[in-house]
């Protein structure tokens, strides 16, 4: 079983790339494949999760060459995606499976998603009854409510949905499903969830409204799209380990280039400013309709702070790193409303409060969030202690633990980190980048 040890170092130093957006990456496979035509998708996050989406679409019949920088979609329109002979399995991706879900909901054909045990222990329900309100045909375990799931494609109709819950994944899939539905589809969610499938909508021309936290889509749209390049922004959330390991870590000084600063994905930034962190942004920009920027950060002692509710979607990928930088802030740190982390790709909130206790944090779990008491030694040696630590088969977990472990006096080993690859292959490979810059070794 793959394992990462990391033995204390420090500082971070130099200017790296991430891995572009997982999320935004899945969109454009997606989009790309119901265009008319030939499309690139450039910079695409080459995790796992994106690859099972690609070879999703590949076995629905649309043609993607992959090259190390770009993947070629020769896209079949609309209505050209073709029976798949087996199951299709999405891996790890609660990304993958939801939105397809969706949008495999009004083809004439049948398919079945599967992923691996994660996803098949995370809520499905979620899109499966709204999805049925439309019309589908959904089976699964437990009624529908877990993957497997087995779709057989019907023509739906356009309903006007509530959300209980904002997200982005519970969105995409209505939004999906509602181009294929006859009439008009109303989405609405309690807040803001990241906005990447109407920002790619509007980039191809597929028309849709949006009103605060509300969403319309006639179906079945008259416009045909094309095929067009799409630029994928580096992904923040892979930023996030390093933007906490160089605020947390003394002497540290690190530039990412290109990172995606679309605002209903920047909580971290927010919340660490608000710790004190000093995260300069460098020439904003735009690409394929998502603002971009440069990161600079520089260590700087942080304090806790208080997250709630109204700053939860928008951070919701980042608590596992979060977790680190309050772990050794200065003072408390306090999450409530965040009761989505119990159904990720783990139980992040149990998960991150077991590893982070096992490295002499001190983390008290509430039902929906957690109270961390700082322990006051951000930049200084040993504010962690070496362990041997698990990453629940969790990525963001298992490259949380690592850079806190930087901080650490003592070497700690992670155990079970082939899950890395879901969403950032290369991290072991950046981090070393960083701290070879300074003289360091892994
Ligand atoms: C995602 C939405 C979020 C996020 C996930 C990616 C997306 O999930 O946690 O990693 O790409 O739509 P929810 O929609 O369940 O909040």
């Amino acid at each position: 079983m793959a394992s990462l040890t990391i033995t204390p170092c420090r500082p971070l130093k130099g200017t790296i790339t991430v891995p572009g957006d997982k999320s935004v990456t899945h969109r454009a496979i997606i989009l790309t494949a119901l265009a008319e035509g030939a499309s690139t998708i450039r910079d695409y996050c080459r995790g796992e999760d994106c690859l099972n989406t690609m070879r999703a679409f590949q076995s629905l019949g649309v043609r993607i060459d992959e090259s190390p920088q770009t993947l070629h979609v020769s896209g079949k329109g609309m209505w050209g995606l073709t029976e798949p002979f087996g199951p299709i399995d999405c891996g790890n991706s609660g990304t993958g499976i939801r939105l397809m879900a969706g949008l495999l909901a009004g083809q004439d054909f049948f398919t079945i998603l599967t992923g691996d045990e994660s996803i098949r222990r995370r809520p499905m329900g979620r899109v499966v009854k709204p999805l049925r309100t439309m019309g589908a045909t959904i089976a699964g375990r437990k009624g529908g409510e877990l993957a497997p799931l087995a779709i057989t494609g019907t023509r739906l109709r356009g309903v006007s949905y509530v959300s209980p819950v904002a997200s982005a994944q519970i969105k995409s899939s209505l939004l999906f499903a509602a181009l294929y539905a006859d009439g008009l589809t109303t989405i609405s969610e309690p807040r803001l969830s990241r906005d990447h499938t109407e920002r790619m909508f509007a980039y191809f021309g597929i028309p849709f409204e949006r009103e605060g936290c509300t969403v319309k889509i006639e179906g079945r749209p008259s416009v045909r799209w094309g095929g067009k390049p799409v630029v994928v922004p580096g992904d923040l959330s892979a930023a996030a380990f390093f933007l906490v390991g160089a605020s947390i870590v003394p002497e540290s000084d690190v530039t990412i280039r290109g990172v995606g600063m679309n605002p209903t994905r920047t909580g971290l930034v927010e919340v660490l400013h608000r710790m004190g962190a000093q995260i300069e942004v460098v020439s904003p920009r735009e690409e394929a309709g998502e603002p971009v920027a440069d990161l600079r950060v520089r260590s700087m002692p942080l304090r806790g702070v208080r997250i709630g509710p109204d700053q939860i979607p928008q951070t919701i990928d980042e608590f596992p790193i979060l977790c680190v930088a309050a772990a050794v802030a200065e003072g408390e740190t306090v999450i409530t409303g965040a009761e989505e982390l119990r159904v990720k790709e783990s139980d992040r909130i149990a998960t991150m409060a077991k590893e982070l206790r096992a490295m002499g944090a001190r983390i008290e779990e509430r039902p929906d969030g957690m109270v961390i008491q700082g322990l006051g030694r951000n930049g200084s040696n040993g504010a962690l202690t070496g362990a041997t630590c698990e990453s629940h088969g969790d990525h963001r977990v298992a490259m949380s633990v690592a850079i806190g472990a930087l901080t650490a006096a003592q070497p700690t080993q992670i155990v079970d980190t082939a899950c890395i690859e879901t969403s950032f292959p290369g991290f072991e490979g950046k981090l070393l980048e960083l701290l070879t810059a300074s003289g360091n070794r892994l």
